[in-house]
C-alpha cells in the first residue's frame, strides 16, 4: 500500500474485496476494523465473528480463508494473525510505518490525507449562540469550546464548515429592557449614557433585571413592556435603535471572549434574522396538515411519540408571536436552501434535549411532506459544569460565573504556575505564556472529558503540569522545540524521509504517530473531541518513554536523523492536534 492516511479504512476496503475473493456473501460482511491494544498489533478486524455466526460457519476457518485472500499490498505492509475465536490482528511492519511517516511529514500533507473523508459535505455548526443583553457565563463555555473543536475537526476532515452563531436576540425580554431603558432615560439621561459608556453590557443586563422585576410586580409595567415589544416588532424607529444598540454592545463583548478562545464565526444569524421567515413555516405546516390550532396557538402533535403525544410542539404562541421553535424551523430551511447544508449540528446544553428532539421530528415530517431532502440534524449535547461541591458552578453568592472573569482567573493561575518554575524567561514572555496556558487549560479541561457527562470544574486539576492537561501537552511541545533549538536545527528540516523505525522505543512511538488518523476520525465521527485529547496525551507519554530510552543527538548519522525525524513528527502531530482542539501552542514554556 502507498501509505493511505487512514489505515483502518484501507484495511476495511481490502478485507471487503478479500471477502468476495474468498467466497463470502460480501453484501452482508462488514470487517469492523478498529485500533487495538498494541500488545495484539495495530488493528483488529472482528467482523468475521458475527458473519460466521449468521452463516453458521466456523469463524476461525473463515478468518483464515480471509487472510489467505488478502491482496499482496496488504500483506507487504502488515503481519497478520488469526487470534481467539476468529479475530484478525494486523501489525504494521516497520518499513510501512516509515513510509507512512514519510508521506505525512507536514501539516499540509496531514490535512490532505484527512481531507478526503468529508469532502463534498457542508456542515453548519450552531454553537456558542448566547442571548444578547446578557454576559456570557460559564454555561456558555462548553458550547463555544466544544463547537469550535468540532468545527476545526470537520474542516480538517474536508467538510465545508460554516460556523453560525445563532444568538438569542429576539423575544419578550426586549420589551422589558426597552421599557426600563426609557424609564432610566426619563429619570436621568446623562447618568444612563454614562453607565452605558462605562460598562454597556452590564448596564443592559441591569436594565433587563429592572424591567423584569417591574413586570412581575406591577401590571402596568407589564403592559407597558408588552407595548414596547409590539412597537419593536412593528419596526418603530426608536425601539429598533435601542434594540440595535443592545445587539451591537453584546456582540462586541462576545467577540472579546471569542478572541481569547480563538473563535471566528462565519455568520451571526440570530433569531431576529428569521423574523420574516416564519410565516412560510406556519403556512407550510398548516397546509401539510402537520400543525393545528390549539387554544389559540399553532402546534404540532406527535401522537406516535411516547412523550410528545401529550406535549405538543408549539410553533406559534397564542399571542401570535414567533418563538424558539418557529425560528429554529425557519433556520433549518434557510441553512439548507442558502448554504446547501448537508449536516447541521447544534452544540447546546443537554437540558434542551426535548426541544431538539421535537424540532427534528417536526422537520423530518415537514421535509417529507414538502419533498425536500432532509439534512442530518444532530443535537451535540453536553452536561452541566459543576463546582467542586458537585452542584452547578456558581460564585460564592450564587451568581453565574461570568466567562470574562473565569478566563481572567485562568490567566492569573497560569501565571503563578509559570512563575513557580526556574527559567530565564522575561516577565513579558511569562505573561504571554500564561495567556496561552490559562485559556488552553480551560478549553482542554472541557474537551478532554466526554461531553455528555456533567463536568467537574477544578482549577487545581486543570492548571497542572501533571495528568491529561493542556499544560502537560503544551510543555511536551515546548520541550521538543527546545531539543531542536539546542542543536540549532529546524524541525521542518525533517519533513521528508521514510526510514523505518529501528529500536523498540522508536517503533512504539512511531506506531502511535500513525494512529493520529484514527483519533481524528473517531473524534469527528462521534463528535467527541475527547478521543483526540486522550490520543495526544498518550502520544506525549509515548514520546517521554522514547526520549528516556534513546539518546537523540548521537554520533551515528542514520540513528540521529531517524530519531530527530521522530521528534519532528511528534511535534507536528501534537501541534496539529492541539490546533484542531482550538488551542494555541508555545515554543518555550
Ligand atoms: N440562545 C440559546 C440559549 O442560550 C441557544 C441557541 C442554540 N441554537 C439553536 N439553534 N437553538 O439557550
Amino acid at each position: 500500500m502507498s501509505a493511505p492516511f487512514h489505515l483502518a479504512t484501507a484495511l476495511d476496503a481490502a478485507l471487503k474485496s478479500a471477502a468476495s475473493a474468498a467466497g463470502f456473501d460480501a453484501a452482508t460482511f462488514s470487517p469492523e476494523v478498529r485500533t487495538t491494544d498494541p500488545k495484539h498489533g495495530d488493528y483488529q478486524a472482528n467482523g468475521v465473528l458475527g458473519y460466521a455466526k449468521r452463516a453458521g460457519q466456523n469463524p476461525r476457518a473463515l478468518a483464515t480463508a480471509l487472510v489467505a485472500a488478502l491482496p499482496a499490498e496488504v500483506t507487504a505492509d502488515f503481519d497478520t494473525a488469526v487470534a481467539g475465536p476468529g479475530f484478525i490482528n494486523f501489525t504494521l511492519k516497520p518499513a510501512a510505518i516509515g513510509r507512512w511517516l514519510g508521506a505525512y511529514g507536514s501539516g499540509d500533507a496531514l490535512a490532505a490525507g484527512a481531507g478526503a473523508a468529508l469532502a463534498g459535505r457542508t456542515w453548519i455548526l450552531d454553537y456558542s449562540s448566547p442571548n444578547t443583553a446578557k454576559q456570557m457565563h460559564v454555561g456558555h463555555l462548553r458550547s463555544a469550546v466544544i463547537g469550535e473543536a468540532i468545527a476545526r475537526l470537520a474542516a480538517f476532515a474536508g467538510a465545508k464548515v460554516i460556523r453560525d452563531n445563532h444568538i438569542g436576540d429576539w423575544g419578550t425580554q426586549f420589551g422589558k429592557i426597552i421599557w426600563a431603558y426609557k424609564q432610566a432615560q426619563a429619570a436621568d439621561a446623562g447618568a444612563l449614557e454614562a453607565a452605558l459608556a462605562a460598562k454597556p453590557l452590564e448596564e443592559f443586563e441591569r436594565l433587563y433585571k429592572v424591567g423584569n422585576t417591574a413586570s412581575e410586580n406591577d401590571p402596568a409595567a407589564l403592559t407597558a413592556a408588552r407595548e414596547e415589544l409590539v412597537r419593536l416588532q412593528a419596526g418603530d424607529a426608536e425601539n429598533v435603535a435601542i434594540w440595535k444598540r443592545i445587539s451591537a454592545v453584546s456582540l462586541e463583548a462576545f467577540q472579546n471572549i471569542y478572541d481569547q478562545l480563538g473563535i471566528r464565526f462565519d455568520e451571526t444569524l440570530g433569531e431576529s434574522f428569521y423574523n420574516d421567515k416564519v410565516e412560510q413555516i406556519y403556512r407550510e405546516l398548516t397546509e401539510t396538515g402537520l400543525a393545528e390550532e390549539s387554544q389559540g396557538a399553532l402546534v404540532v402533535f406527535h401522537p406516535e411519540h411516547p412523550r410528545f403525544k401529550t406535549q405538543p410542539f408549539i410553533v406559534r404562541k397564542s399571542d401570535g408571536a414567533a418563538n424558539y421553535a418557529s425560528t429554529d424551523l425557519a433556520t433549518i430551511l434557510y441553512r439548507v436552501q442558502h448554504f446547501g447544508a448537508t449536516d447541521t449540528l447544534y452544540v447546546v446544553d443537554k437540558r434542551q434535549g426535548d426541544h431538539f428532539e421535537q424540532l427534528f421530528i417536526t422537520a423530518k415530517k415537514w421535509f417529507e411532506k414538502t419533498n425536500r431532502p432532509l439534512p442530518r440534524l444532530e443535537h451535540v449535547d453536553f452536561g452541566t459544569v459543576l463546582g467542586e461541591n458537585g452542584r452547578p458552578l456558581k460564585t460564592r453568592d450564587g451568581e453565574n460565573i461570568k466567562l470574562k472573569d473565569l478566563l481572567e482567573e485562568a490567566y492569573e493561575r497560569a501565571l503563578k504556575l509559570v512563575e513557580s518554575r526556574e527559567s530565564d524567561l522575561t516577565a513579558d514572555e511569562k505573561r504571554e505564556i500564561a495567556r496561552v496556558v490559562g485559556v488552553g487549560s480551560v478549553q482542554y479541561a472541557d474537551l478532554s472529558q466526554n461531553r455528555s457527562s456533567d463536568y467537574l470544574f477544578s482549577w487545581d486539576k486543570m492548571i497542572s503540569l501533571e495528568g491529561n492537561t493542556a499544560a502537560y501537552l503544551l510543555y511536551a511541545v515546548a520541550r521538543i522545540h527546545s531539543i531542536f533549538r539546542k542543536l540549532d536545527l529546524a524541525p521542518d528540516a525533517f519533513a521528508t524521509g521514510d526510514a523505518a523505525p529501528a529500536t523498540p522505543a522508536e517503533v512504539a512511538l512511531a506506531r502511535k504517530l500513525v494512529k493520529f488518523a484514527d483519533a481524528v476520525f473517531m473524534a469527528v465521527g462521534q463528535l467527541r473531541p475527547h478521543y483526540l485529547c486522550l490520543y495526544l496525551y498518550e502520544l506525549a507519554g509515548e514520546f517521554s518513554a522514547f526520549y528516556a530510552a534513546e539518546k537523540v543527538a548521537v554520533d551515528d548519522a542514520a540513528d540521529r536523523e531517524r530519531r530527530l525525524r521522530l521528534c519532528a513528527r511528534t511535534l507536528l502531530v501534537l501541534e496539529t492536534g492541539l490546533g484542531l482542539l482550538g488551542l494555541r501552542t508555545l515554543r518555550r514554556m
